[in-house]
């Protein structure tokens, strides 16, 4: 049988698109938690930075046109004495510097707003400069005073870090789990296709029954097909069948017909050497009626296996019934059949392909048994087993036996003997079916003993 053309799988691209968008959406968790962070962290420093402007801006006294300022303790406590962060501060009156730091970086330029916010580099750590300016009167007029306030990051920048290790470890997280998430997601997807396959491959050969188990909607077309097809199936088999039975018939009708008359015809010649000529007629219908009708026996065994009906057959009533048939034959060939045991025991199966096994095996220990030879059957149960053993004192089985199961194969000794080479094979073919096992061996004092074996449930 060809393997299935395979391209991808449904459960692999579900599982990787899955683990693509949890991939993506916890990349982008990380970078969104480390940015708010980011940004509130700045927040809270400017807005403690803006404070402390405005602190010291509301000290600036004007007196008699002289400008004092009182720096108030906390503004800058706040900003370096809890952390470990150190704190700058400039104050300047227009562009002249007064107090603090004289080389603090100031903005380019004021606009609008009061207090502008800037990061930059001083003394060698990174800073964050918060100025803010207010416009006094003095004596000279107008002037602006302009606080600028700074603080390192160096605090900001561990809580930072940390943060980030710990939005890190949420957008792994988060990963993992998704992980988990879609592949179990992928499983119940791809679950009912496995149900169907499975209830599909657990169907006996010739099961051909459409599909009735519920399926979801995307696989109605897929299991709608898979039934027409068995439809379409059972029906050209069942054509078949009738066929078979119906050529069966009007073979061995004819041939039946041929037969007879031959014979009558025998007994009314009279000169030998056409006699002969007739003998041999009779000869070649027996073989072509022989080999025609184990041929459709064959065909229908094969039907009926692939269907096997389930009734009780007794074996006993089965084996005396076979060996009174072949009774004629016996008598012909003056063997004598004789049936050492029979125990009563009964399996589940088809009495009629058992029948035409059994008829198989005998037909051929009295064909290929020489005159006054006997035949032993024998219908032996054990606990789990029953046994059909046919065994005969003719010249036995050829070397290879077990090639004599297949389809047209027959012995060395099989010459000038009518046959077709098809009767192991229809007995191998129900024994099976019935899950059994053929078995032929040699008698050590000669013989053929061939032994059915049925398992008893
Ligand atoms: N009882 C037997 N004794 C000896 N040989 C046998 C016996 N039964 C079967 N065989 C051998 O097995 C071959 C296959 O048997 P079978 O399939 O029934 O074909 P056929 O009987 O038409 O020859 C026979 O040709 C014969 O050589
Ligand atoms: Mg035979």
């Amino acid at each position: 049988m060809r393997a299935p053309n395979v391209k991808g799988s449904i459960q692999q691209r579900l599982l990787l698109m899955l683990l693509l968008s949890a991939a993506g959406i916890g990349v982008l968790l990380y970078i969104v938690v480390q940015s708010v962070a980011e940004q509130i962290a700045q927040e809270s420093q400017d807005n403690i930075l803006a404070a402390s402007t405005i602190s010291i801006l509301d000290s600036a006294r004007v007196r008699q046109g002289e400008i004092s300022i009182d720096l108030p303790y906390s503004a800058l406590s706040m900003l370096d004495s809890v952390t470990d962060e150190r704190a700058f501060y400039a104050i300047r009156l227009d562009d002249v510097f007064l107090s603090g730091y004289d080389n603090l970086p100031t903005p380019a330029a004021f606009d609008e707003s009061d207090t502008i916010f800037q990061s930059a580099t001083y003394l060698g750590q990174d800073v964050r400069i918060a100025t803010a300016r207010r416009s006094i009167a003095l004596e000279g007029g107008q002037a602006f005073l302009q606080v600028s306030v700074a603080q390192t990051l160096t605090g900001m920048n561990l809580a930072l870090a940390r943060i980030s290790r710990i939005s890190l470890g949420v957008g792994v997280g988060f990963f993992v789990l998704s992980v988990i998430i879609a592949m179990l997601i992928a499983q119940s997807t791809i679950r009912p296709l496995h149900r169907l396959t499975e209830s599909v491959s657990r169907r006996g050969p010739a099961d051909l029954r459409p599909v009735a188990a519920p399926v979801p909607s995307e696989m109605a077309p897929l299991v709608a097909s898979l039934n027409t097809l068995m439809a379409r199936l059972q029906k050209s088999l069942s054509r078949s069948e009738d066929f078979i039975a119906e050529a069966a018939h009007r073979v061995r009708t004819p041939l039946a017909i041929v037969r007879t008359q031959a014979e009558i015809t025998l007994r009314r010649v009279e000169k030998e050497e056409n006699r002969k000529a007739v003998r041999e007629m009779i000869r070649a219908i027996d073989e072509s009626s022989r080999t025609a009708g184990q041929l459709l026996d064959h065909a229908m065994v094969t039907f009926r296996t692939d269907n096997l009906s389930e009734e009780t057959v007794h074996l006993n009533e089965l084996v005396t019934e076979t060996v009174e048939r072949l009774s004629p034959l016996s008598e012909l060939k003056e063997v004598d059949v004789e049936i050492t045991r029979l125990d009563e025991v009964s399996i589940r199966g088809d009495s009629i392909l058992l029948q035409s096994a059994l008829h198989n095996v005998l037909d051929n220990a009295i064909k290929y048994s020489t005159t006054d030879n006997k035949v032993k059957v024998s219908l032996e149960a054990s606990q789990n087993h029953a046994l059909v053993s046919v065994s005969d004192a003719g010249q036995g089985f050829s070397k290879d036996m077990n090639t004599l199961l297949r389809r047209f194969a027959r012995g060395e000794n099989a010459e000038g003997v009518v046959g077709s080479g098809l009767g192991l094979t229809i007995v191998d073919d129900v024994v099976q079916a019935h899950g059994g096992s053929v078995n032929l061996s040699n008698n050590t004092g000669g013989g053929a003993c061939v032994v059915l074996s049925f398992p008893l449930h």
